[in-house]
């Protein structure tokens, strides 16, 4: 399902380089929750969004499930990231002018494969999934952390991703949301054999993960396996 090898990213920061990924080869099969672990400044962000097609890599190959996405254009980077690709970030990244539903709907209704009917439907549904259906109607600002949280998993699979992927979700959450959000992504990984990478530097949410790979300095410290 996804495959690197010999992945890094160099930021040039005046006259140092900063290796931020420092050869990553690492494979993840469909269906996997996996962990990235380590601490700050480890590296998890850039992987992520090397991962997720978000930023391109300095050196090495990506493979999402088997294309060779670092050959894509741009345009066919877009439409990878719209069609099999979902995001959950730590700041929600909702859009505040918007309801939670238009929220939701606004992935699917980017896509020209899917109708009016179809979107709402499968909007209503989601809410319902993810329990915050009796908010449908309300702005970013009249909602908790949790629940704005909650929007933003049901934004990230409304089309149904092939991956999905989420940088440290819990980080403004307290316990109790945190576990319900990860709890929200076992169940989502449970019943629709989603594969979930998500970055995390919480101990206890080791818990919830079926692997953590642990970097350190732009390296893999363990793999889990
Ligand atoms: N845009 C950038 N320009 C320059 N250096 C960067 C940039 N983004 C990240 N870095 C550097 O790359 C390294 C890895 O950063 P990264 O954000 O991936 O770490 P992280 O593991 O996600 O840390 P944290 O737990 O604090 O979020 C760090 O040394 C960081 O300073
Ligand atoms: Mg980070």
């Amino acid at each position: 399902m996804i495959r690197t090898t010999d992945l890094r990213k160099v930021y040039q920061m005046g006259d140092v380089q900063v290796k931020a990924l420092d050869g990553i080869d690492l494979t993840i099969d469909k269906g996997e929750f996996v962990g990235i672990m380590g601490p700050s400044g480890s590296g998890k962000s850039t992987l992520l969004h090397m991962l997720g097609l978000l930023d391109q890599p300095t050196d090495g190959q990506i493979w999402l499930d088997g294309v060779a996405v670092n050959k894509l254009t741009d345009y066919e980077k877009t439409m990878f990231r719209l069609y099999k690709l979902g995001y959950v970030f730590q700041d929600y990244a909702l859009v505040p002018e918007l309801t939670v539903s238009e929220n939701v709907s606004l992935p699917a209704m980017l896509r020209l494969d899917r109708n009016e009917e179809e979107i709402a439907r499968s909007t209503t549904e989601i809410l319902e999934r993810i329990g915050i259906a009796d908010r449908c109607c309300h702005l970013q600002k009249e909602l908790s952390g949790g629940q704005q949280q909650r929007v933003a998993i049901a934004r990230a699979i409304v089309n149904k991703p092939d991956i999905l992927f989420a940088d440290e979700p819990c980080a403004n959450l307290d316990t109790e949301n945190s576990r319900m959000v990860l709890g929200l992504f076992r169940e989502i990984n449970d019943e629709m054999n989603q594969t979930i990478v998500m970055v995390s530097h919480e101990e206890w949410h080791k818990e919830y993960f079926h692997r953590i790979i642990k970097l350190r300095d732009g390296k893999i410290i363990d793999y889990g396996k």
